[in-house]
């Protein structure tokens, strides 16, 4: 294995290579956004949180896809790690508007953003921009739904979001800009960076960091480092909390690992390798997950999704992490991965305790697998205070199969948000067990369910509304299956 300790990605136009040996302010835990604000020129990006919560810090990244083309990312900088961007196109918003004869010439983005009034506050501004900027690189006259999605990162709380959402309405036309002009030469420089990647393994003082872009380096520099952190979309280990772990710190980043970035297929199962990040994941599940699309859409943010992993989500063992109760509905089970060969193993038993989970020091989560199930209703719902970047106060994730005679021949009914892990709600699933799935036995379910969990009272809610609230997400599944 040949390795590299310097880092290279393209700003301005031109590479740009960090030897991490040779620069004392860097390190591989050193964020996107605080190495940007560290260049002279570039002081639009801003920190608000610092926790991918308000999109202040969003900039765009500019990736080769397999069809020789590039594709554009709206992300949160202040959860990136600096090496995270090897082999991309990093674009700020000093790199929207060009220069003709002295004059600026505005970015058709920036431009509508004039026209339509809809600068806000100096922070937040550059910020929605570049989510703005992305959506234009992505849809040609977008639906209001899509806009809103592509906002729904950057936090506004003094003029509202009407004037952003024509913006985008008037510049998405699908016009060529300067990033289009500029497309073969940005891919060229791209594939030069890329071609000549090796393994990348970076020492400094306190951190070390390694990232291969196959996964059997990865699983040998995993089965050499038992006590490395692994590290997918970096959005729960996120820069700041990795920050603040012990040193030294051993990190081996498995975002690049192009072995498993697949949604498959076959007659049995759906197969989605850990490394589709899940807004990639939620456009493979609208034909095929339905399920697992509804819980996508309101999973934080697009800039958070297009960061984050499904195996992240498992990894970090959340009691309150979205997919985890929808997974146990689908009866997902996990592949693991490690040098010495494979284990599958089912996700109710993966999950150990708070945060915990069965996986061995020289392992990855792989991939997921589905069993297809075209006779069972499956159906999630999460319960937040907002609709978008929000965490969960509670959700829950149900799976049903009736005989022709509306009686419960298997049943789920998996919570996230009532105990330190997800649980299934045992006891009501074997009261539900062979009944008919009738008015009368759901509200006598409903009862057997509200103590069936020790839920806490936190900043979220109190234990009672989560009682009340689980009762009446089972209602809902039972009326919306008798649609
Ligand atoms: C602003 C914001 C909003 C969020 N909103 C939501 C939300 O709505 N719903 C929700 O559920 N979560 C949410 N999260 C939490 C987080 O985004 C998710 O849990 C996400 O799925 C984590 O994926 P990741 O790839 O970023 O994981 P990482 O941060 O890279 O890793 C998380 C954990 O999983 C482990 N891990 C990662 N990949 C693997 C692997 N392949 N094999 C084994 N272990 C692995 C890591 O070691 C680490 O312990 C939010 C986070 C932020 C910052
Ligand atoms: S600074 Fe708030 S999302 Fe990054
Ligand atoms: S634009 Fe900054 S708070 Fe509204």
């Amino acid at each position: 294995m040949k390795n590299q300790s310097n880092i290279a990605f393209i700003l301005d136009d031109k590479i740009v290579t960090i030897d991490f040996s040779e620069e004392k302010n860097l390190k591989p835990t050193t964020s996107v956004l605080e190495y940007i604000r560290l260049l002279p020129t570039k002081k639009g990006v801003k920190e608000g949180c610092g926790q991918g919560d308000c999109g202040a810090c969003t900039i765009v990244l500019g990736e080769l896809n397999n069809e020789n083309d590039i594709s554009y990312k709206a992300v949160n900088s202040c959860l990136l790690l600096l090496p995270m961007i090897h082999g991309k196109q990093l674009i700020t918003i000093e790199n929207l508007a060009t220069k003709k004869d002295n004059n600026i010439i505005l970015h058709p983005v920036q431009q509508a953003v004039v026209d339509t009034n809809s600068s806000q506050c100096g922070y937040c501004t550059p910020g929605m921009v570049m989510s703005l900027f992305a959506l234009f690189k992505n849809y040609k006259n977008p639906s209001r739904e899509i806009i809103e999605d592509a906002l729904s990162g950057n936090l506004c709380r003094c003029t509202g979001y009407q004037p952003l959402i024509e913006t985008a309405q008037n510049s998405c036309k699908g016009q060529k800009d300067t990033f289009e002009k500029n497309k073969n030469q940005t891919i060229n420089l791209l594939k030069k960076i890329n071609q000549k990647t090796k393994t990348i393994s970076i020492h400094t003082e306190d951190v070390h960091y390694f990232r291969s872009t196959n996964l059997f380096d990865t699983l040998q520099i995993r089965k050499e480092n038992p006590d490395a952190i692994l590290l997918s979309g970096g959005t729960d280990s996120s820069h700041k909390k990795i920050s603040e772990k012990h040193k030294p710190l051993k990190i081996i980043d498995i975002s690049s690992i192009d072995d498993i970035q697949y949604f498959t297929e076959d007659n049995n199962n759906f197969y989605i390798g850990n490394g589709l990040n899940l807004e990639k994941l939620r456009t493979f599940a609208a034909s095929k997950l339905p399920v697992l699309e509804n819980i996508l859409k309101v999973f934080g943010s697009l800039q958070i999704r297009n960061l984050a992993t499904i195996g992240g989500n498992i990894g970090g063992a959340s009691p309150i992490g979205d997919l985890i109760p929808v997974l146990f509905a689908l009866k997902a089970k996990i592949k693991l991965q490690s040098n010495s060969g494979k284990r599958i193993t089912e996700i109710k038993d993966f999950i150990k305790s708070y945060r915990k989970t069965d996986i061995k020091t020289d392992e990855i989560i792989e991939s997921i697998i589905i069993p297809k199930s075209d006779k069972n209703i499956i159906k999630s719902y999460k319960i937040s205070k907002r609709k978008n970047l929000d965490i969960s106060t509670l959700s829950g994730a149900f799976n049903i199969l009736l005989d022709d005679k509306s009686f419960v021949k298997e049943i789920i009914l998996a919570f996230g948000g009532m105990a330190e892990i997800t649980k299934r709600a045992s006891k009501t699933e074997d009261f539900l067990l062979k009944k008919k799935w009738e008015r009368r036995n759901i509200y006598k379910a409903v009862e057997i369910l509200k103590n069936e969990f020790e839920p806490i009272s936190d900043a979220r809610s109190n234990k009672e509304f989560r009682r009340i609230a689980t009762g009446n997400l089972l209602i809902k599944f039972w009326s919306e299956t008798n649609e």
